[in-house]
């Protein structure tokens, strides 16, 4: 397993430029599981979840070795993954992250334990399969580092639009002849429950309303390719949407959207460095409650253009102790409290930090007190008391931004911190340490 060793004290200078998200290319892959044409996506980010996704579908029987209408063959660098066991996927990657894959001919509907326990977005498969193919087989995605995470949301929806639901040797298995459109009004908010009942709906009979639907931008990014390959949904990005069911979807190009956890992890790096970093490629727009609470610490953020964001060095201002509570978008996202957490520890104050959504995403906590922090945990909240100096220290690596904590805390602690397991942040983030090397930070990769 890869180690990072850091050397913190630099300040962060120059330009980072974001990859696409893979919380929107996860569902957007799956998509193409809706239709017997190519679906070419493009921005796609190399990072392991991707690939595990590639596995799955393939599993499937998914064609990669569709022709990418345009764009050269992929270079080895930008297949680094050594795991990669499925040349398909491999060279199905092109350049700027394309890629063409097609659910011509499926000859399985099962998404196994192997490939579920170290991904649990494979539940994505679900609802596309069971429109598609009328049947679906997913291992009971277990708990993982955050949380139980069920899927008791997903397959009630599944159950609303007709599907038989039955649980075997720890496999859900959904069946239905074809789904009919329905009101489904979700318990609480989930991103991938909304994403994955939108892809059941769009093939179903009749029309399908989803309420207390998820707003985040990646839903609406899979509403977009949907659309793209004729669809008809309404209201994606707001609290309801409407999906009238067609017979048959086709084909469809798409960019997937910029990353904006990857964006804020870098406006964070920046700001806990004091450097002056320029953010690119990113949606501004898509981090506004982020640059908000970032802005009430006292880091001075421009935006210049939509797909920018600005952090200015520290300008002689101190970092102030702010507040802060998880919440489903538009609000503060949770992928992004483990970063603001070691923000904080380099505020002067108090900030307490309550987490909403997760009932156990605190565990980059403790290795931050290993590393000098002040922090009390009291449930889901957490009081940050700073400023205090970090100091290097060797950190275990729990789940994906945890783990980007580490790095921000590494980046700003004295001496070298050495983070083990960092598989944990390449599921996430595309050659993390090349792009902060570039901006100045001393952090190299370590092979195991
Ligand atoms: C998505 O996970 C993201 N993953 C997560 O990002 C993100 O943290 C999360 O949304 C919240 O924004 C992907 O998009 C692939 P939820 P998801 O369903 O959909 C409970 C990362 O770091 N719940 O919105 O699994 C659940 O336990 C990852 O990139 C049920 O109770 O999250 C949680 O407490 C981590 N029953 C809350 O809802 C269900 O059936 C929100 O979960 C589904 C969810």
């Amino acid at each position: 397993m890869d180690r990072f060793i850091i050397r913190g004290g630099i300040p962060l200078c120059g330009t980072i430029r974001v990859s696409g998200a893979k919380n929107a290319a996860l569902p957007c892959l799956a998509a193409s599981l809706l239709s017997d044409e190519p679906v070419i996506l493009g921005n796609l980010p190399s990072v392991r979840d991707i690939r595990t996704t590639c596995k799955l579908l393939e599993n499937l029987g998914v064609n990669f070795d569709v022709p990418i209408t345009a764009g050269p063959d992929p270079t080895e660098s930008e297949i680094t993954d050594s795991e990669l066991e499925t040349p398909e996927s491999a060279r199905a990657f092109g350049e700027h992250g394309r890629m063409a894959v097609q659910a011509a001919n499926l000859t399985n509907c099962e998404a196994p334990w192997e490939l579920v326990r170290t991904m649990r977005a494979s539940t994505l498969i679900l609802g596309p399969l069971v429109a598609r193919c009328g049947e679906a087989r997913v291992s009971m995605p277990g708990g993982c580092a955050i949380g139980a995470r069920p899927i008791d949301l997903h397959l009630k929806g599944m159950e609303k639009l007709g599907a038989e639901i039955t649980t075997e040797h720890g496999m859900v298995v959904a069946r239905a002849r074809r789904l009919r459109g329905e009101r489904i009004v979700f318990d609480r908010i989930t991103v991938t429950g909304t994403e994955d009942l939108m892809m059941a709906a769009v093939l179903a009979e009749g029309e399908t309303v989803l309420e207390n639907a998820a707003r985040e931008p990646e839903v609406e990014d899979l509403a977009a390719l949907l659309v793209s390959m004729g669809a008809q949904i309404e209201g994606a990005g707001t609290s309801v949407i409407r999906i009238q069911g067609k017979p048959r979807l086709g084909g469809a190009m798409h960019n997937i959207i910029p990353d904006r956890i990857e964006a804020g992890t870098f406006v964070a790096a920046a700001g806990i460095t004091r450097g002056d970093v320029t953010i690119e490629t990113c949606r501004a727009d898509h981090l506004q409650a982020v640059i908000d609470k970032f802005r009430e610490t006292g880091l001075l953020i421009e935006t210049p253009t939509e797909s920018s964001i600005r952090v200015l060095g520290d300008r002689g201002i101190s970092l102030q102790a702010s507040d802060m509570r998880t919440e489903e978008y538009p609000g503060f996202p949770t992928d992004m409290q483990a970063q603001y957490m070691v923000l904080v520890t380099q505020a002067e104050g108090t900030s307490l930090i309550t987490e909403t959504i997760f009932e156990n995403r605190f565990m980059h906590g403790p290795e931050l007190v290993r590393m000098g922090a002040n922090i009390r945990f009291d449930g889901n909240r957490a009081i940050v008391r700073g400023a205090t100096p970090l100091s290097g220290a060797g950190v275990t690596a729990s789940d994906l931004r945890a783990s980007a904590s580490l790095v921000l805390a590494g980046l700003v602690a004295s001496g070298e911190t050495i983070i083990e397991r960092v598989y944990h942040i390449d599921r996430g983030y595309e050659r993390i340490e090349e792009k902060l090397k570039a901006v100045g930070a001393r952090i190299q990769r370590v092979p195991a």
